[in-house]
């Protein structure tokens, strides 16, 4: 039975390959809630997601609802994982912080007792600056949080080193074994 995944996409360089991961999602027969931060949109189009998910695209945090519904709180309870990728060093640094203030950071605040998918992407200094090393540690250590790391690669600021977004298969591959062990607790 197809399960309600949470892609959260934010501000990296690799946002377009989540348009990937979401069309292996719905491939696979599960129903696929976007929500893009305002830097992802600087990148990739909700309409791109909109139309491979068929679902509508979560943007903002406070946008007028047909009918009355806290829609962070009702999306967090509806979604059976939590994928988030690309995840920026900003976002990390949030989730682990503790901080909400957009509609991908309230979810998440919502939603950390799902099990989480998280996908950093960045340029290599970022991904080993010590502030961010600890802010995966600690996610790791406080959730259920499985991390793919960043792969060693040349990076789009030229940079050689670790930062690139782990393969989209390998990032569904993980997604679709969380989402089976999930089926196996129906
Ligand atoms: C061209 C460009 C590429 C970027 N790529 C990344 C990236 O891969 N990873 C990252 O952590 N930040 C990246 N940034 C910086 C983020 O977009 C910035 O920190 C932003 O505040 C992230 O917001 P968000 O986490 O709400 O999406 C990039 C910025 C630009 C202009």
């Amino acid at each position: 039975m197809g399960k309600d995944v949470l892609l959260g996409v934010t501000g990296s360089i690799a946002a377009y390959k989540a348009a990937e991961l979401a069309r292996g999602l719905v491939r696979a027969g599960h129903s696929v809630h976007v929500v893009m931060t305002r830097s992802a949109q600087e990148f990739i189009t909700p309409l791109t997601f909109q139309t491979l998910t068929g679902n509508k695209v979560h943007t903002e945090m406070f946008e007028r609802l047909e009918a009355p519904n806290v829609e962070h709180v009702s999306l967090a309870k509806r979604v059976d994982l939590v994928i988030l990728a690309p995840a920026t060093a900003n976002l990390i640094g949030k989730l682990a912080g503790g901080i909400a203030d957009d509609m991908l950071t309230t979810v998440c605040m919502a939603a950390w007792q799902k099990p989480m998918i998280l996908c950093p992407a960045m340029n290599t200094a970022m991904y080993e600056n010590p502030f961010h090393q600890a802010n995966l540690r600690k996610l790791q250590e406080t959730l259920e949080c499985t991390i793919l790391q960043p792969r060693q690669a040349e990076l789009a600021c030229g940079d050689v080193g670790r930062g690139a977004l782990a393969e989209v298969s390998d990032i569904l591959t993980a997604a679709l074994k969380k989402l089976e062990d999930i089926h196996g607790n129906d």
